[in-house]
């Protein structure tokens, strides 16, 4: 990552954290994605922490730097709706229909992402795609289906590599699958996540981003869907 997108990224992360703090008081529960974005967001929601209540988070990683910040950090369990989910993607369309993955948490953050009121996607101006599918395409398993699994993924005409040396924070495999024909997002990602051995896979557009901040040198860009 060079330098501007990293800058970017700040940009945008800070920008998040300012569209989300009119909206929290102190019972507020804000959830937290994951990846280099999502740890700008992070560090500009420790500047007002004291506004809020805590979080739930996406990953371990995310875990740690919370905690760091002094951020508490909530079971998904014991929390019935969260406010609002914040988190990057590696591509994203103008449906907010996304790819996500690269750090292996799109799992975990599906789940977050499923229960909050809204989900702002971050991310700088590189990410933005015409069509989806660009971008490998990340699919979690259980470890003793990765073969069955990547047969399956042929057949609906991907070419999957295996994330060698790569261990989710669920304990299991991530497939890169290239090559999928994505013109039709929804469906395909209900096909993958039907494939026994399939925890689920990186498409984010049966439930797509409810707002886009795309952050270019311009400044940041609000997108609806
Ligand atoms: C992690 C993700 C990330 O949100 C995605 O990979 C974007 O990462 P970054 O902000 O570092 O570019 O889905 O699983």
């Amino acid at each position: 990552m060079n330098q501007d997108q990293d800058q970017l990224k700040a940009a945008v992360g800070q920008y998040a954290a300012d569209f989300i703090e009119r909206q929290l008081d102190a019972e507020t529960l804000v959830g937290v994605g994951t990846g280099s974005t999502a740890n700008h967001f992070i560090d500009s929601l420790a500047k007002i922490k004291h506004k809020f209540k805590g979080a739930v988070s996406s990953s371990l990683a995310s875990t740690h730097r919370l905690a760091a910040h002094g951020i508490e950090v909530f079971e998904l369990n014991d929390v019935n709706e969260l406010l609002v989910y914040v988190d990057g993607a590696d591509e994203a369309n103008d449906k907010l229909q996304l790819i996500k993955g690269a750090g292996g948490a799109h799992t975990r953050e599906k789940i977050v992402a499923s229960v909050a009121r809204q989900f702002v996607c971050i991310v700088d101006a590189s990410k933005i795609v015409g069509r989806l599918g660009v971008f490998p395409l990340p699919v979690e398993v259980i470890p003793m289906a990765r073969s069955a699994v990547s047969r399956e993924l042929v057949a609906l005409g991907g070419k999957p590599v295996y994330r060698e040396g790569f261990v989710t924070d669920n304990g299991n495999m991530i497939v890169d699958v290239y090559d999928l024909d994505l013109t039709e997002p929804v469906s395909m990602e209900r096909e993958i996540n039907q494939l026994t051995g399939v925890v689920s896979n990186g498409l984010f557009a049966v439930r797509p981003a409810d707002i886009l901040l795309v952050g270019d040198k311009n400044g940041i860009q609000e997108k609806r869907a």
